[in-house]
């Protein structure tokens, strides 16, 4: 059977863009074959440095993802700190990674452009990210583009083990969703570190007020016809339009003079509430009750620890160092 693994960072509020980009894929692939999912709390400490913060964050992803329809009796959610096999193979894998392959690393990159003093934890992120992936041997890891370079390091790491000990990790391939990039408020990509997201679970006058921000251009709806293509409100509400209901409003941009920004805002609000409503309750019943979500990580935690330790056997083996 395919095999699935993906981790997701408890690092800020879930958006729409981590929604289209991820979640959605990660939720419909638990009936396609064995998911496994964790929340990615060790990778957060580079981010997130308040206990409290990182443990209701933990706990939210958790929620959100059952409320958005997870079911893990199907699919394996479980917490990365719970299987703590991961930094072992982490050490093994950093063993075997030449410093090069960090150094060209994007997102690392980036940040420190952007003028984040980089931490050791920040600076071997891909190498946890491949123990994560490469305990469980997935066939696929689904992700945004985003995190592609970051699997590519992984194979490259998978081959640096099998060539200098044994073949014991098979090579994943990721996986992309259909929407590379969904646009924030400001038409950039929506990202939590650009502070232009839609969260998925905001509702009421708090979300009203953030569709109200979407910036648009000065054009006069009443005398002059709209750019369906240059605007984020469109690009937003096609993610979750028909095509005949796109192609409706397509028109309304071009023909109706009666129709303005104000009117596709609406729509998309319509569209977010119709989508998310019935998952905001769920994510709120879950929240209150803590236990029962804990014990769904726990019993998830059980069973990912299963297959890290026998992998993680395997390469202890292979590298001359006795199984526990
Ligand atoms: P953020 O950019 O807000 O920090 P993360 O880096 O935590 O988001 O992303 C979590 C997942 O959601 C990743 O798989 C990423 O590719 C996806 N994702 C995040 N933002 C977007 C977006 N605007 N469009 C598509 N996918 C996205
Ligand atoms: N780096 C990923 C992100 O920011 C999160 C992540 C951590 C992950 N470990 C992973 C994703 C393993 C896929 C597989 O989105």
């Amino acid at each position: 059977m395919t095999r699935f693994l993906s981790g997701v960072q408890p690092s800020g509020e879930l958006h729409i863009g981590n929604y289209f980009g991820a979640i959605r894929q990660h939720i419909s692939l638990q009936d396609e074959g064995e998911a496994y999912y964790f929340i990615a709390n060790f990778h957060a400490l580079t981010t997130v440095r308040d206990a409290e913060r990182l443990s209701a964050l933990t706990q939210d992803v958790a929620a959100s993802y059952i409320a958005l329809g997870l079911d893990p009796e199907r699919a394996v959610l479980f917490r990365q700190s719970d299987v703590p096999e991961v930094c072992e193979a982490a050490w093994m894998l950093g063993a075997v990674t030449g410093m090069g392959l960090l150094n060209r690393a994007h997102s690392y990159k980036d940040k420190v452009q952007n003028g984040i003093t980089p931490s050791v934890g920040l600076y071997t992120y891909p190498v946890l990210m491949a123990a994560d992936i490469l305990l469980y041997k997935p066939d696929y890891v689904p992700v945004g583009g985003d995190q592609v370079q970051h699997i590519e390091m992984c194979q490259d790491m998978a081959q640096s083990f099998n060539a200098r000990f044994a073949e014991v990790l098979p090579r994943p391939e990721a996986r992309l969703s259909s929407v590379p990039k969904v646009p924030g408020l400001d038409g950039q990509k929506m990202s939590k570190s650009y502070g232009n997201t839609i969260p998925i679970f905001l509702d009421g006058k708090k979300l009203k007020k953030l569709v109200g921000a979407i910036v648009t251009d000065s054009k006069d709806f009443k005398s002059e016809p709209l750019d369906p293509d240059s605007c984020a409100i469109f690009a937003l509400y096609a993610l979750f339009a028909t095509d005949e209901e796109k192609a409706e409003m397509r028109c309304s941009y071009i023909d109706d003079r009666a129709f303005g920004y104000g009117h596709a805002k609406m729509a998309l609000r319509d569209k977010l509430d119709a989508t998310f409503g019935a998952a905001r309750e769920r994510r709120k019943e879950l929240l209150a009750r803590p236990a029962e979500l804990e014990e769904i990580l726990q019993g998830g935690a059980r069973k990912a620890r299963l297959v890290a330790r026998s992998t993680l056997n395997e390469m202890r083996a292979a590298a001359g160092i006795p199984s526990l």
